[in-house]
């Protein structure tokens, strides 16, 4: 039997409003990722994940969802989502869309609905509306806080002018928490799985996929700041800390509750329902003991490798998330995931760059990370842009506009800076994001890209995206990539990395910053640096770079 697409698929993140603006208003849309399906396929990628573009006020750009069953103006309608998916597939491609089941837009009709409707009526039971504590309810009704910074409670007005309730929000203010231990919550969500898998989208990624259940009888978080930070940490810190703070993210009043699961087993069994083997991934910064609950025989098929994401260019800590990632997945029997970054994450490069640690030489790493990732069994997603190697783009705070900067007072940056529209062509902004010459694009596009355009890298054969390409085609042809149980990992030498798949394919990285020489036998493949060379035995591999071969 043919194994599904999605156990070892090559999946590129299109973050529309910053992809490819169709129309010439400075905001990407539908009809530009329609537009650039020729380039998708070039690079050699199976299916696409499109971040949300259905009608939202865009306080969270996009990530704030007025209407789940519905595209956005700005993005197109839906007959526009209709060609661009039936295009896809036309040319090969499958199409993933966000949902956002943790919470609404302040928009959505329901939310709208509840804030004239009375304190306990059916319409605020779709939310989490609780009064306040003080003698006036004036103080929120716990001490969670929201994951963007200040207070995880804001209070309303009621219809008739008085300060009345407050409603839950674990993100923005605008970002109302659904209540799922409503049935009406969970059929509708069911409906709108069914809405996208009706018109032929092939997945779907799931926001915030640890956040849906709550236990809304908890009064106090013990350390509530910790929590969220506890998220974001590195995952793959094995400080008794951070494992302290990490326990109590698990059954948390907020987080990773062992009820999702029955939720999701409701949502599998409607996607198995469709020919095709649809599938889901979690966003859900859970350990490894913890993603079995998400994926495996029935709930959901796949889960972000956060640890991976969030890893150092250091030989020993890749080859040990990479060993536990395949073991506990083993056991669990789903595939693993891969990716270097995301529309929430600093681009991999500038995250890699580091005191003597240069913008080039973490593009050099970055690249080889990628050549690691891109050679595992399983998926690899790719975030747009970094293929072309792109850094974070300075962004000048009044140009910003992450909640996150907001919420944070300043505090926090925000993720503006990997959001930045790509460029296509061209000398200077915007660099064919858009036609028109004169036009103000979202975020503004730094100075210096010329050589980043994805026009000017196709025609160089050392640029990242043409790295990109050819791993990407030999992922798809190299025999021995077929075989998901083949893979080994280990320093071969103190700070390199040799992956092995099969008898015949090797991967070597050099993380270390001297130039090193490496017995290799084998034809390169594919290098991330234009100065590798291999000589029949060896392999001389310059500070932070590392090849494929084949023998
Ligand atoms: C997820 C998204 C992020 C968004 C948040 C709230 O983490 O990836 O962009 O801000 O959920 O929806």
């Amino acid at each position: 039997m043919m194994r599904p697409w999605w156990h070892a698929a090559a999946i590129y993140q299109v973050y529309p409003r910053s992809f490819r603006d169709g129309n010439g208003d400075g905001l990407g849309d539908l009809r530009g990722v329609e537009e650039k399906l020729p380039y998708l396929k070039a690079l050699g990628i199976d299916a696409i994940w499109l971040s949300p573009f259905y009608p939202s006020p865009q306080h969270d750009s996009g990530y704030d969802v007025a209407d789940p069953r519905d595209v956005d103006p700005m993005y197109g309608t839906l007959a526009d989502a209709q060609a661009m998916i039936d295009s896809a597939h036309a040319a090969g491609i499958k199409v993933i869309v966000d949902v956002v089941p943790n919470h609404a837009s302040v928009e959505h009709r329901w939310f709208r609905e509840a804030l004239v409707s009375a304190p306990g009526s059916a319409a605020r039971a779709r939310f989490h509306f609780r009064d306040g504590r003080g003698d006036n309810g004036e103080q929120p009704p716990t001490n969670w806080m929201s994951m963007f910074g200040g207070s995880a409670w804001t209070r309303i007005t009621e219809p008739d002018g008085s300060p009345g309730q407050w409603y839950l929000h674990i993100f923005d203010s605008s970002q109302p928490d659904f209540n799922w231990s409503n049935p009406e919550v969970r059929d509708d969500w069911l409906t709108t799985l069914t809405f996208w898998l009706d018109r032929g989208v092939d997945g779907f990624r799931v926001d915030v996929a640890l956040g849906l259940a709550k236990d809304m009888t908890y009064p106090e978080i013990e350390n509530p700041e910790g929590l969220v930070q506890a998220l974001r940490l590195d995952l793959d810190n094995d400080s008794d800390e951070v494992k302290a703070m990490r326990a109590k993210v698990t059954n948390s009043a907020i987080f990773d509750r062992d009820e999702l699961q029955e939720i999701y087993r409701g949502w599998r069994e409607v996607m198995n329902r469709y020919p095709g083997d649809r599938m889901a991934v979690a966003e859900a910064w859970v350990t490894p003991e913890r993603a079995a609950m998400y994926v495996g025989g029935d709930t959901l098929h796949q889960i972000f490798n956060f640890e991976f994401l969030s890893i150092p260019f250091d030989a020993s800590r890749i080859c040990a998330v990479v060993q536990r990632t395949l073991e506990e997945l083993a056991v669990v029997k789903a595939p693993a995931t891969w990716a270097l970054s995301n529309h929430d994450t600093p681009r991999v490069v500038s995250r890699l760059v580091a005191p003597g640690f240069d913008e080039e030489s973490a593009r050099t790493a970055a690249r080889s990370l990628a050549l690691i990732g891109h050679c595992l069994p399983g998926s690899i997603y790719v975030y747009q842009g970094e293929e072309l190697g792109l850094a974070d783009a300075p962004i000048p705070d009044a140009a910003r506009q992450d909640p996150v900067w907001f919420r944070t007072n300043g505090e926090q940056l925000g993720r503006d800076a990997a959001r930045v529209p790509l460029p296509w062509s061209g000398t200077i902004p915007p660099y064919g994001f858009s036609d028109s010459s004169d036009v103000t694009t979202w975020l503004p596009q730094p100075d210096g890209w010329a050589e980043f355009t994805a026009i000017a890298e196709a025609g160089d054969p050392h640029s990242t995206l043409a790295q990109y390409r050819e791993m990407l085609r030999l992922r798809h042809e190299l025999p021995a990539f077929a075989d998901l149980e083949n893979t080994a990992i280990e320093q071969v030498m103190p700070g390199v990395v040799r992956v092995t798949r099969g008898s015949d394919f090797t991967c070597l990285v050099n993380c270390t910053n001297q130039h090193i020489r490496v017995a290799a036998s084998g034809r390169m493949l594919v290098a991330s640096h234009a100065d590798v060379t291999a000589d029949g035995g060896s392999l001389t591999l310059p500070p932070a770079a590392g090849a494929w071969l084949l023998s």
